[in-house]
Parts: C-alpha cells; structure tokens; sequence
C-alpha cells in the first residue's frame, strides 16, 4: 500500500487565515468597528508568553484590534475576576482569551465561568460547553466552540469530504480536546467512541476507526499495528524529546513512521493539528464579532 497521504494543516490554516482576514475586511468595510480579541496571562510562563504574543499578532495581521493584559504571577481571583469583568463589559473586546494553564492559587473553573459566553472564544464556558453538547446533528454551530477540535474537524472535512456513517474512535476524554471532539464528530453524522487510558483492549478499538483521533498525551502512544489500513489519522499531540545532539524536537502521540506505512490520511507533528488552533481562534473572534452585530453566522 502506498504511504499515507499527509494532511497539511499548515497549509490549510494559512487559507483559513487568509479567508478570516477577508472576512474581517468585509466586517469592516460594511462599517462595522474592527472585531477585539483579548489576552490575559497571569504570569511569566516562557510558552504561554510566546501563545499569547502569537496571538495579538496574528489578530493585528488579519485587521482585528489585539487587546493584551498581562497580570504578575502573584495576581490574585479576586483581581483577575475585575479584569474579567472590564473586558466584559468593553464594547470593544469581542473575544476574551485567558491562557491556561493558571496559577495554582486561581480556581480556573470560577475564572472561565465569569467570562461572558458571547465572548468565550476559547468555547471553555459551561454555557457553550453544553450547547456543543446538546446540539442536533448538522446543525450551524453558531456559538463559540473549542479551537483546537474544530480545527481537527475542518481537516478532516477537507481530505474526506463527507464524514457521515465513519467509525470515529477518539483517545483521549480531555475537556480541551478529545470530548470536544467527539462531540463535534457525532454532530457530522459519526458514530463516535470517545477511549481513554483505562480502556480496554485499546488497539483493537482502534483498529475499527475510519477516522482515529488521538489526544492523550503521550509521546509515540498509537503504534501502527493498531491503525485500520486507509483509515484518516488526526495526531493531536505535541511532546517535546531531547535529541542526540542535547537539543530537542517535537513528536505526536502517533508513531509516525509507523502509522504512515498503514493510514491513508496522516497529520504530521508539528505542521498538522498545531497551526489550526489559533486560526480557528481568529475565525471564532470574527464570529462573535458578528453576532454582536446582529449577522449571520458564515462559514468561512
Ligand atoms: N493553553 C493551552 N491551550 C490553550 C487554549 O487552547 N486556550 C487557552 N486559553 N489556553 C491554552
């Protein structure tokens, strides 16, 4: 069998991007204010530094206004819950992003809840959590839904084109990602297995998917005796190894060499899932930028 073809996600969230900035300059261009997007990061943690830097810039890039708040480690709920609230209630920020993980000290539930649902670009609020969850299938998701999952399902749509009546196995029931996804997959018409790492007999579950997701974790997890020839293989997982030369590099939680000799779709790490996320934030900050304005939802 021929190797698996790879799904460039790079690629694809470079097109999204760009039809997102359209989309901006449509917004605006109709006379309608620039769509807001606001970051709050509590603390000096070096990666979610360069997150969130990533981030402002990229919404300044595709004509939205970037609105940066950066709180010393030591801030505490109560302040960070009046930050919360001036973002609210600025008619201005129509995404507030606040990058987890937060200090220990922070209860993160308490925080995401006090965010206005209207705004939860990130999709983390119960109110938005539980549309995701009850919502019929094919129905427009016009709410916030979580980055990284509706990223995993645009490429998915884009290299299968229809997903409807597929065994998708999820692994992985993190409420960042892998219920997310499942949840997003049974509204395009999959029958969905949501796995775990206390699952059973996990290889052979896998081995049933036409579309196989994987969230857990852990480097080089899904060897590729457990992937179903010609199956679309979605690698959520970014893990960083030291190298033989004392730096270091990026896997996913697929072994990849393996797995591209099997599937017949595969996301390379980094390059596949990775770049979708903050796409997928910029197009959500639109969204909620028209519906404020009373538009409708377009798919983009
Ligand atoms: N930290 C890691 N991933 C994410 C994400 O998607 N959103 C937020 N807010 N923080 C994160």
């Amino acid at each position: 069998m021929a190797d698996a073809k790879l799904i460039d996600g790079k690629a694809f969230a470079m097109g999204l991007r760009q039809r997102v900035g359209a989309g901006v300059a449509d917004y605006v261009g109709g006379g309608g204010p620039k769509p807001g997007l606001a970051t709050v990061l509590v603390g000096a943690d070096p990666a979610s530094q360069v997150y969130v830097r990533s981030k402002g810039k990229l919404a300044v890039e595709l004509g939205m206004a970037s609105f940066d708040r950066k709180l010393p480690a030591e801030t505490t709920e109560q302040e960070l819950l009046a930050v919360i609230a001036e973002l609210n209630a600025d008619p201005a920020v129509n995404g507030i992003l606040v990058q987890l993980p937060l200090p220990k000290h922070i209860d993160t539930a308490k925080v995401l809840l006090a965010i206005d649902p209207a705004k939860d670009v990130d999709g983390f609020h119960p109110v938005n959590v539980g549309r995701l969850g009850s919502i019929a299938p094919g129905a427009p998701l016009d709410f916030p839904v979580p980055c990284t999952p509706l990223g995993v399902t645009m490429l998915l749509q884009d290299a299968l084109g229809h997903l409807a009546g597929s065994n998708a196995v999820v692994v992985g029931r993190s409420n960042l990602v892998g219920r997310p996804v499942a949840q997003l997959l049974l509204r395009l018409d999959c029958t969905v297995t949501i796995t775990h790492s206390r699952t059973r007999d996990l290889p052979a579950l896998c081995r049933q998917a036409d579309i196989l997701v994987v969230a857990i974790g852990r480097t080089e997890f899904v060897r590729g005796d457990w992937i179903k020839p010609g199956a679309a293989v979605i690698d959520v997982g970014i893990n960083r190894i030291p190298t033989a030369d004392g730096k270091s590099r990026l896997v996913g939680d697929v072994a990849f060499a393996e797995a591209q000799k099997v599937a017949g779709y595969l996301t390379p790490v980094p390059g596949g899932v990775g770049p979708m996320t903050v796409a997928c934030l910029m197009y959500n900050t639109l969204q909620a930028a028209r519906r404020v304005a009373g538009l409708p939802y377009v798919a983009v």
